[in-house]
């Protein structure tokens, strides 16, 4: 049974965390790799486990593009096959799996699943591209819960009216009530407002006027816009754009990569890092405290399962953790 949706791209890393020469072992939907880059710069990305007694390859030593077993000296290339066996002939069933990689939008993406790699699915990231370094902000973290339960978190934005009150609340997110729109390969869910209490993180005059907007892809990539401007005085406005994707390193732990771009104080170096620590902080402090306690209460990571009592705010988890369901069922 697929305990994940297959076919898709996965994020594996930001580009700039596997320096050149170096290796970045990461466990991704139960299977641990790992990843580096050929002198020539390509990027590889095999099952860590070696065929013979599962040794991690990434702790053998690394020459052009072959990577060596430190335990008994099998050497692997970067489709994974074995080119140099000491003990033997380097036969094909020597083989540990390579995931296609595609490098786009300042990422490393894995295509996992049997079909053949499909670059169209892979969303129009390329916000990312245009943002200015010092406009934007990549993280990768670890957290210790289910991708949707992290998922579910940006798709019921009434959240920040509660967990982040001091911060990104104001009300707005309860009381502007979402509004879904579906897509083929997608859905959209927003919340806004004509005019509101501005949350405090916004600096902004209130009322304004102001949106959320979240745009989700399977298994759990969501591009969130948020923004507004005092009613009536659009030039004194602010947006941004963020990604907040999900992948799954086992169905109780995630790495979450986020990337924050905006639209004002491009070029302030400085602002950029505040802001960097403000996010770290709101984030470690608030959200992933919370959502791994969740986690730990739940003792599993099939939310239905428990018979949780649903709330009008979950419509978007609602969505998503039904197309998940059937992207699974699909590629079972
Ligand atoms: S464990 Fe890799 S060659 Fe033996
Ligand atoms: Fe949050």
């Amino acid at each position: 049974m697929a305990r994940f949706v297959q076919n898709r791209w996965y994020q594996f890393a930001w580009a700039d965390e596997i320096a050149d020469g170096a290796v970045l072992t990461r466990t991704v939907l139960d299977i641990p790799m790992v990843a580096f880059r050929t002198d020539a710069g390509k990027m590889a990305v095999l099952d860590n486990r070696c065929p013979h007694r599962f040794a991690p390859l990434s702790e053998g030593k690394r020459e052009g593009d072959t990577i060596a077993c430190p335990y008994h000296g099998l050497v692997f290339n970067t489709a994974g096959q074995c080119v140099r066996n000491p003990h033997g002939a380097a036969t094909s069933t020597l083989a540990v799996a390579s995931f296609p990689v595609l490098e786009r939008h300042k990422a490393v993406w894995i295509w996992v699943g049997q079909q053949e790699p499909d670059e169209n699915l892979l969303p129009d990231l390329s916000f990312i591209d245009a943002a200015p370094e010092t406009a934007q902000l990549r993280l990768h973290t670890a957290v210790q819960a289910n991708y949707e339960l992290l998922a579910d978190n940006i798709l019921d934005l009434s959240h920040a009216d509660y967990l982040h009150a001091s911060s990104l609340g104001s009300g707005f997110n309860t009381r502007a009530k979402s509004t879904v729109e579906e897509h083929a390969d997608h859905f959209s869910i927003a919340w806004r407002s004509d005019s509101d209490d501005a949350p405090p993180a916004f600096n902004l005059e209130s009322p304004a006027k102001l949106w959320t907007e979240v745009d989700w892809y399977a298994p759990a990539l969501m591009v969130l816009r948020a923004g507004g401007h005092p009613v009536g005085k659009p030039e004194r406005g602010i947006d941004t754009l963020n990604l907040h994707n999900m992948t799954p390193e086992t169905l109780t732990s995630t790495h979450y990569f986020s990337c924050n771009t905006r639209n004002f104080l491009i070029d302030d170096a400085a602002f950029n890092a505040v802001l960097r620590e403000q996010l770290i902080h709101a984030f470690q402090v608030e959200d992933k405290p919370m959502i791994e306690k969740v986690q730990r209460q739940m003792g599993t990571p099939d939310l239905w399962s428990l018979g949780p009592k649903m709330l009008p705010i979950d419509k978007g988890a609602v969505l998503a953790r039904r197309r998940v369901a059937r992207l699974i069922e699909a590629a079972e």
